[in-house]
């Protein structure tokens, strides 16, 4: 596995991607499209989860069109550069209108066209501990990244931002700022595990079409945790094996909330609640007292 420098380096206050920083220019210059639909998430709060919802969404319900492609292609990630798998910004290019942009940048470091487009954009927000855990998981079936030495020292670079895309922190506080912008619509996991329909609802009002039943239920069978789980076209087991080995862990692991408390003992707790005591402070944005 490489060593942390060798892949991320520090860039406008997060780490990100060597190969991500090398195609900035063409993010930062991205021409957006007054209906792109921009799906913003700090990583691991279910970003794979709610594309495939917007996607159908945008389809009408139509499963076949989900089978055209696979996830990572049909909605991009917009800053995602690789030279021998993938360019965000130029696969966006090439997609007909309405497009579905994938980010995992703070507001501040969204290109500026979105904004003057006035583009929707959806911020899918997930509870602190669960995205460790998840990110964990996620850095040990990454062959292509440094691996974690064990899940405290995770947590530790988490606190610190020191992962890539940074401080959770800074994320979710910077994009509960924008919450009140109507052209935003800020969601959580925890709320979609709880009552998946209201949500999908929710989603689909936003995007300004009609929540029929026939398409609610659709969506929501398509895209529950079992059926994407299995299905190739999302799960990532057609991603490149000299980045991703599932053996480790699958990518769509285990959809739960409060799988933390699986992997937290109580003094890294104390230590974490209080951590995120001290950055949240003043921050209206809130999850369940459990979490
Ligand atoms: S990434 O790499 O940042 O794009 O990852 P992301 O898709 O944001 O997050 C992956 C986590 O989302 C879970 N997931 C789901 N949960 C519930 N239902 C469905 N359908 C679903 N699809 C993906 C996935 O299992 C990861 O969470 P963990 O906790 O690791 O299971």
């Amino acid at each position: 596995r490489p060593k942390d420098y060798e892949v991320f380096v520090e860039f406008h206050g997060i780490l990100l991607d060597k190969h991500f920083v090398k195609c900035w220019g063409d993010v930062e210059t991205f021409l957006a499209r007054s209906d792109d639909i921009v799906i913003a998430t700090y990583p691991k709060s279910g970003t794979t989860w709610i594309s495939e919802i917007v996607y159908m969404i945008c389809k009408e319900g139509d499963v076949e069109k989900c089978k055209e492609d696979t996830i990572f292609n049909r909605v991009p990630i917009l800053e995602g550069c690789h030279p021998e798998i993938f360019n965000g910004v130029k696969q966006l290019k090439e997609k007909e209108s309405p497009r579905i942009v994938k980010t995992h940048l703070p507001p501040r470091l969204l290109p500026t066209s979105f904004w003057e487009k006035n583009c929707k954009i959806i911020y899918l927000c997930r509870n602190a501990k669960d995205v460790v855990v998840s990110y964990y998981y996620f850095l040990l079936m990454i062959v292509s990244y440094p691996s974690p030495e064990s899940f405290p020292e995770m947590v530790e670079k988490f606190m610190k931002g020191q992962v890539m895309y940074g401080s959770w922190f800074d994320h979710v506080k910077a994009w509960w700022e924008k919450r009140n912008n109507s052209r935003i619509l800020f969601m959580f996991y925890e709320d979609m595990i709880e009552d998946i329909r209201k949500e999908v609802i929710k989603l689909i009002e936003f995007l300004g079409k009609k929540p029929s039943e026939e398409l609610v239920d659709k969506i929501i069978q398509h895209t529950s945790f079992q059926e994407m789980k299995n299905n190739p076209y999302v799960n990532f087991t057609t991603f490149p094996d000299n980045c991703m080995n599932h053996k480790i862990s699958p990518f769509i692991r285990k959809g739960v909330v409060g799988d933390w408390k699986n992997h937290f003992t109580v003094a890294l707790r104390e230590r974490f609640d209080n951590h995120y005591e001290q950055q949240m402070k003043g921050c209206t944005l809130k999850f369940r007292d459990e979490l």
